[in-house]
């Protein structure tokens, strides 16, 4: 008999009449008040789940007695507690590497937009506001040749510093759990404190995954440290910032832009007080989101889901000593 599992976000086609041939697949293109009840009734039979954002902890693995694997198709996964599925026997997997490259263009993205103003003044062009040569009072800021700060130098904060320093002869500098002698060698990259990171550097990229430690990392100390000229970018999780003392930074003049891929509350609510700053650029949580690398993305993770459920060792496990 073919397992039973739950897709539950959307997939491409091609991937779902994958998954089919070797499970037996109970589909919601996403979770809603509307199928929780059926979600969890299904839970109680599935072998598998894949999908993103499902939080999966203690209570919920009580609810799901089969379950061997949770397959994430994120890179991030905060919304995971490993401990539990560790302690549960079931194994998690996410989808590394292939969304990289794809992530760092969009970091390029909104440093190029902060910087050089691009969101303001394509709106002050198509609003019929460009009436003369504009003044210094519409110039942005360089990017070429300054410092570029990246708190948490993993692939994705690697694959920045590769276009930064390769592209946009910037310097360098990071803060990371342990030292990456790879981004060191090759990017020339400086590790320093984060506090040094702050204070020097003409970009802040924040990178780093969600955990306790870096929850709020980013707060009104941390902003003041900063440069008057400086732009923060924020890559990582919306609840890595302090989205309060954020705004104050921007008031009052204490940063020079921000450009946010990631909110604490998403969808972010449409009156909250960032949407209404010039100097905000922003994005819908869609760094990965091109069709090329979503399709990669959930077709690594239906590799990890039918590797898994049919014994083997799936390509890119988090917790791979479940199955030691
Ligand atoms: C990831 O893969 O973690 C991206 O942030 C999308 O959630």
């Amino acid at each position: 008999m073919k397992p039973k599992v739950i897709v539950y976000s959307r997939v491409p086609e091609d991937l779902l009449a994958r998954i089919k041939e070797t499970c037996s697949v109970t589909y919601y293109e996403k979770l809603t008040d509307d199928n929780h009840s059926e979600f969890m009734k299904e839970l109680t039979e599935a072998e598998g789940v894949l999908g993103s954002g499902l939080k999966v902890d203690k209570s919920l693995l009580e609810k799901a007695p089969k379950l061997s694997v949770v397959s994430n198709i994120t890179v991030g996964y905060d919304n995971l507690t490993i401990r539990d599925l560790t302690e549960c026997g079931v194994l998690a997997t996410n989808t590394p590497t292939v969304l990289d490259d794809t992530v760092a263009d969009t970091m390029m993205s909104l440093i190029l937009a902060t910087r050089r103003r691009v969101v303001e003044l394509d709106e002050l062009v198509k609003s019929g506001n460009w009436k003369a040569s504009l003044t210094q009072e519409h110039f942005g800021l360089d990017v070429h040749h300054k410092k570029l700060g990246i708190i948490g130098m993993g692939r994705v904060g690697q694959t920045v510093a590769k276009r930064a320093a390769g592209g946009f002869d910037m310097e360098i500098l990071y803060h990371n759990r342990s030292r990456n002698n790879w981004a060191e060698e090759t990017y020339g990259a400086t590790y320093c404190s984060l506090d040094e990171l702050l204070e020097q550097s003409d970009v802040v990229c924040l990178l780093t995954p969600l955990t306790k430690e870096t929850y709020d990392l980013m707060g009104a100390e941390q902003f003041k440290l900063m440069k008057e000229t400086a732009v923060f970018i924020n890559g990582s999780r919306g609840a890595t910032v302090d989205e309060e003392a954020l705004i104050q930074a921007l008031e009052e003049g204490e940063i020079y832009a921000a450009g946010l891929d990631v909110f604490k509350e998403e969808p972010v609510p449409a009156d909250h007080p960032l949407l209404r700053m010039k100097n905000v650029v922003t994005l819908p949580h869609i760094g990965s989101a091109t069709l090329e690398t979503r399709h990669k993305m959930a077709q690594l993770a239906a590799d990890n889901l039918i590797a898994s459920l049919s014994g083997d060792n799936p390509p890119t496990p988090i917790n791979p000593e479940v199955r030691s």
